[in-house]
């Protein structure tokens, strides 16, 4: 943990390898569901379903699914009050989704956080695939820090999506992407908000 508050605070992301024990991923492994919903970009009226951004599958967490989730859930709590205390964060609550991307599905360069108030801070992507290799494809490539999605060109990072790995990194400061899978890639993609009052419950009028 505190490997984590370290690099989170100097360079803002962070990779844990074996996060996860294999018995750990193996129960989140038998929590995931079987119905699965085509994933989504952006919120609120703009809602929309565009494959050549984004071609994975995805299906939200919640306890009910079981005890491999009921306890990354709690692992989750564990990073955010670690976080809130030593980074002043002020991190929320915590969403999360399973993603299944097929063969030659990918998802293209983007940020995760969205203007506004309750806006995404931190994000979390646990990998859940054995013996991942470097043929199959499906890298989570993350960019060097830039003020747009244009000018984010420069790679710092390309990681394998390896079985028990969890990656974290400030949602507003990097753009990543996941390269085309070639074979099936299983995941969890997470992300801490603080808390705030949505677009829609402002009133300034006066
Ligand atoms: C996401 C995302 C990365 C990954 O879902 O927003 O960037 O490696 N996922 O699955
Ligand atoms: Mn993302």
């Amino acid at each position: 943990m505190d490997a984590l508050i370290d690099a989170l605070f100097t360079q803002g992301y962070y990779v844990w390898d074996d996060f996860l024990a294999p018995d750990q991923v193996d129960s989140l492994n038998l929590d995931m569901p079987e119905a699965w919903q085509a994933a989504r970009i952006g919120r609120h009226d703009d809602l929309t379903t565009k494959t050549s951004v984004r071609s994975d599958n995805i299906q939200w967490l919640s306890a009910e699914m079981g005890k491999g989730v009921q306890a990354y859930l709690t692992l989750m709590e564990t990073i955010r009050l670690a976080v809130n205390r030593h980074l002043y964060l002020g991190l929320f609550e915590y969403e999360a989704h399973f993603a299944k991307y097929a063969i030659g599905d990918c998802y293209q360069k983007h940020f995760d956080s969205f203007h506004g108030a309750t806006n995404r801070r931190l994000t979390t992507v646990l990998y859940l695939n054995q013996d991942w290799q470097l043929t199959d494809g499906g890298e989570l490539v993350i960019y060097q820090s830039a003020p747009s999605l244009e000018q984010s060109t420069d790679t710092l990072e390309t990681l394998l999506p390896k079985s028990g790995r969890l990656v974290v990194f400030l949602s507003e400061k990097f753009a990543h992407q996941v390269n085309v899978a070639k074979r099936e890639r299983y995941s969890i993609a997470g992300w801490f908000r603080v808390n705030g009052v949505t677009e829609n419950q402002l009133d300034i009028s006066r």
